[in-house]
């Protein structure tokens, strides 16, 4: 076994404790949603030694059911931009910043964003990406504000798809912040936006 496969299983091992405790964490309001609707966490998953992390917002429904990221209708468009620049999703790691699903889809409370970010923060401290692609408005605030860019309060509009240089006591990193896969059901032009944009990420990485 070489050095580098006995290192992925490091990288492994504490993704797997971590994920330990986001399976217990009954402090969180959204751990009794879950119960209540035998509801799965959704940790996040891919290669440990990805070059790219995604991180959504947080699992919709057919997510908390199987307890993987990025599997409904969001993820299958998430797949199709992946498979436009030739990686699959073994390649890259996806997460989101809430681990559990909040109710009726609805937007996660400031609170629970809380409870769950030292996981994220964690995950990105091991994994330690060369790139970090923020899916959606939510996900590029949270992340703007861990690595302390000063870029708050840009639309995502004006920023989507720039690659951003960020270093902290997480690593370095670069930053980019990518439309939600979710955006072009509402908005088709979306479309060709976020293919370009997937482009950039190729060239990056
Ligand atoms: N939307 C997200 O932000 N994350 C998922 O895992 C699924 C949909």
């Amino acid at each position: 076994m070489g050095y580098n496969s006995k290192s992925i299983k490091t990288k492994e091992v504490q993704l797997n404790q971590l994920a330990q405790q986001v399976k217990t964490l009954d402090t969180s309001p959204l751990y009794q949603v879950r119960m209540e609707n035998n509801y799965k966490p959704v940790f996040g998953e891919g290669n440990p030694d990805a070059t790219i992390m995604f991180i959504g917002e947080a699992p919709g429904a057919q997510e908390a059911e199987t307890g993987r990221p990025f599997v409904g209708r969001a993820g299958k468009h998430l797949d199709s931009l992946l498979h436009s620049i030739d990686l699959q999703r073994d390649d890259v790691y996806i997460t989101n910043i809430v681990k559990d699903r909040p109710p009726d889809n609805r937007n996660p409370h400031v609170t629970e964003i809380e409870i769950y970010s030292p996981f994220l923060r964690e995950q990105i401290v091991i994994i330690q990406p060369k790139i970090i692609a923020t899916l959606g408005r939510f996900a590029m605030e949270f992340i703007f504000k861990l690595f302390q860019l000063p870029l708050y309060g840009k639309k995502i509009g004006e920023i989507h798809g720039t690659a951003l240089h960020a270093f902290s006591e997480l690593g370095e990193t670069t930053i980019v912040p990518l439309y939600h896969p979710a955006a072009v059901f509402y908005n088709r032009n979306l479309e060709a936006v976020l293919k370009r944009d997937f482009e950039i990420l190729k060239k990056l990485s």
